[in-house]
């Protein structure tokens, strides 16, 4: 599927992305705080988009023809918690250049009408690292409430303390 938000388009991945998509993914700052590390090279990246993100519900967020983030939710068994039956997980970034034009909760909006309207979803968890205010402001602007606290082990092995938030339909 295609969504077309007011500044943004969503769209699957495809092959031809690699090469911007590791410009955007080797910042330390981007995907560390989100629980996977930096891009190492463009087949690094061609990597994920024939695996991770060619998963059902994941997609490119697309700005002016650009490849500048992503947004998609995570089902059982893929997701990082079990979250109980008619739920799923969001999951989201945004390449650092685009930071501050509230693209991150532009495409989830959408992507969220599309879960409540055309899936089997009844609640949506999302979760963040302890610290990481930017996307607690994401998810606040979303409308999503406070659930849990909760400890995950990230790709490196370690701990770290992540709160989770929910939105129900
Ligand atoms: C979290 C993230 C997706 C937010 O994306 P975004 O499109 O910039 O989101 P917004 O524009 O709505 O900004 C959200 C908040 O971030 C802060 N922020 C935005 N740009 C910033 C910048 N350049 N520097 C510092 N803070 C900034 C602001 O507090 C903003 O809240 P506000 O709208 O109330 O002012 C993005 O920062 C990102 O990809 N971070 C790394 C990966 C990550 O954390 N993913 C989420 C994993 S849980």
């Amino acid at each position: 599927m295609i969504f077309k938000t007011k500044n943004l388009t969503l769209r699957p991945w495809v092959e031809n992305d690699a090469e911007c998509l590791y410009h955007f993914a080797k910042n330390p700052n981007v995907g560390p705080i989100a629980g996977w590390p930096p891009h190492q090279s463009i087949e690094d990246s061609l990597n994920i988009i024939k695996t991770v993100f060619s998963k059902r519900e994941t997609y490119a967020i697309v700005n002016d023809d650009i490849p500048i983030g992503c947004v998609g939710f995570l089902f059982h068994p893929d997701t990082n918690h079990w979250w109980g039956n008619g739920a799923c997980e969001l999951g989201y970034w945004i390449a650092e250049e685009y930071w501050g034009n509230g693209y991150a909760a532009e495409a989830s909006k959408a992507l969220i009408s599309h879960a409540f309207n055309d899936l089997d979803i009844s609640i949506i968890y999302a979760t963040y690292k302890v610290g990481n205010v930017k996307s607690k402001r994401v998810l606040e602007k979303l409308g999503f409430k406070y659930y849990t606290d909760m400890v995950n082990e990230d790709y490196r092995h370690e701990y770290f303390k992540e709160v989770a938030m929910k939105l129900e339909k």
